[in-house]
């Protein structure tokens, strides 16, 4: 368990931890909140029940029943893994959680012998890349027109991670 203070007294405090079955509400309550078309409970409870399948939530320290400040789900095949999504709260972006979030999978990646993290994020979503590219994933791909926008179509960035590099 990681302790996570934020900036400010008035900030709430989390821990980053592993993700459980029960997590399942809170992961569709938090993803609507984020995503143009979110996955709904019954579809996270079934991810969350794959062997292949990990991740981390962001709690508020000292109130396990507040709603979770962000969390990550990842799958591991053999050597390599994907991020399959990645959520903060709005209230609580830009405070680091994204980042502490990610920084968990990849010392959870490192410590399985994981060779290589893969994504694919929107080549519009400017914060979600920024964050990528801070922590040293490269593009390796791009498949146009995968994502539907307001105004069109626009790319799917696939990055990649090489989790042998020294951080
Ligand atoms: C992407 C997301 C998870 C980032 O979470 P976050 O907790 O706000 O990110 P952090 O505070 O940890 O930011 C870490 C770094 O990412 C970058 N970043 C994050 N938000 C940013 C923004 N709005 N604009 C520019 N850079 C940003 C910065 O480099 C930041 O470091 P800094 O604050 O020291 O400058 C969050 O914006 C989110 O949930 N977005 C909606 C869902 C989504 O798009 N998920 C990714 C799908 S591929």
């Amino acid at each position: 368990m990681m302790g996570f203070p934020m900036g400010n007294m008035r900030s709430r405090a989390f821990v980053i931890e592993p993700l459980v079955n029960a997590d399942a509400i809170h992961l569709a309550k938090l993803h609507a909140l984020t995503f143009g078309q979110p996955w709904n409970e019954d579809e996270f409870q079934a991810l969350i029940g794959q062997d292949t399948v990990f991740g981390f939530i962001a709690r508020e320290e000292g109130n396990r029943a507040a709603p979770p400040g962000g969390f990550v789900l990842a799958r591991l095949v053999v050597d390599e893994a994907e991020i399959l999504t990645v959520a903060v709260a709005p209230v609580s972006q830009r405070r680091g959680l994204g980042h502490a979030l990610m920084d968990a999978t990849l010392r959870h990646l490192h410590n399985a012998r994981a060779e290589m993290l893969f994504l694919e994020v929107d080549e519009i979503n400017t914060p979600a890349l920024a964050l990528y590219r801070r922590l040293g994933f490269k593009q390796v791909g791009k498949r146009p027109g995968y994502y539907q926008t307001a105004d069109g179509r626009s790319a799917a960035l696939t990055m990649r991670r090489d989790l042998k590099q020294v951080r």
